[in-house]
């Protein structure tokens, strides 16, 4: 069922509320409290965008296991660019990139079950749809109309997505996890692309992208050959 809301702090907030089932998506037309990583606020045109999340039943997987709930939301949202003609990649973690700008934010909130399970999900997830003018301070944002040069029906892509989200998500749930990550592999923003990145010292280095890791850590091969594992904010892009 697709919920719709004129206001909402944040979906993510709304979809924690146990009437919400597997598949069920909370759309806010505005959030007064959009979230996003990092502790950041998440900002979007009212009515142009699509912020929403899509609750799904992860009592099947561990904890350990969470990040296969971002690559198949990764891969659905890939799907559904591909389905309107764009090629975009995912940038680890988060981040859906169409060339160098982002389109789209996730955050995901997990809801845990005794014996290190997960229990449910919330995939929050913010789509640039038909905004063309972004504020100044986010540093290279694009939009769905931008990139095509027209504009979409957010209902539409809602739609959409769902459908592709729930076919990745069958496949996770019937263990096609090699599939997935091959799939994974072949969109990942920057494979195989010498580039600079940064540490949290501030220090700047070269490296070339080898692959994430099933467990979700970013395999990276320095300038002098050597091959390093990163997890989640040990590295950051330099775009
Ligand atoms: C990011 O920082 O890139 C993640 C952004 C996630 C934004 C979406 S919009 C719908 C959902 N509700 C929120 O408050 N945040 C997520």
């Amino acid at each position: 069922m697709f919920y719709h809301f004129k206001e909402l702090t944040s979906t993510i907030d709304e979809a924690r509320e146990a009437k919400y089932q597997h598949g069920d998506v909370v759309v806010a037309e505005h959030q007064t409290a959009g979230r996003g990583q990092r502790g950041k606020t998440w900002s979007s045109a009212p009515g142009e965008n699509l912020t929403f999340s899509v609750v799904l039943d992860t009592s099947f997987l561990r904890v350990d296991e969470q990040f296969l709930v971002l690559q198949a939301v990764a891969l659905a949202l890939v799907d559904l660019f591909a389905d309107y003609g764009l090629d975009a990649r995912i940038k680890w973690t988060n981040d859906i990139y169409v060339k160098d700008r982002k389109i789209v934010g996730v955050l995901i909130d997990h809801s845990l079950a005794p014996g290190g399970m997960l229990s449910r999900s919330g995939a929050g997830i913010g789509i640039n749809v038909n905004q063309r003018i972004f504020d100044e301070w986010l540093p290279n944002p694009t939009s769905m109309a931008l990139e095509t040069g027209h504009a979409f029906d957010p209902g539409e892509v809602l739609e959409r997505f769902h459908a592709r989200l729930m076919e990745r998500y069958e496949m996770l749930r019937d263990g096609r996890r090699e599939e997935m990550q091959r799939d994974y592999h072949s969109k990942i923003y920057r494979l195989d692309t010498p580039a600079l990145y940064l540490l949290p010292d501030g220090t700047q280095f070269t490296g070339t992208i080898r692959g994430v890791k099933p467990g979700g850590e970013l395999v990276m091969e320095t300038d002098g050959g050597e091959m390093k594992n990163f997890l989640y904010r040990e590295v950051l892009f330099v775009i």
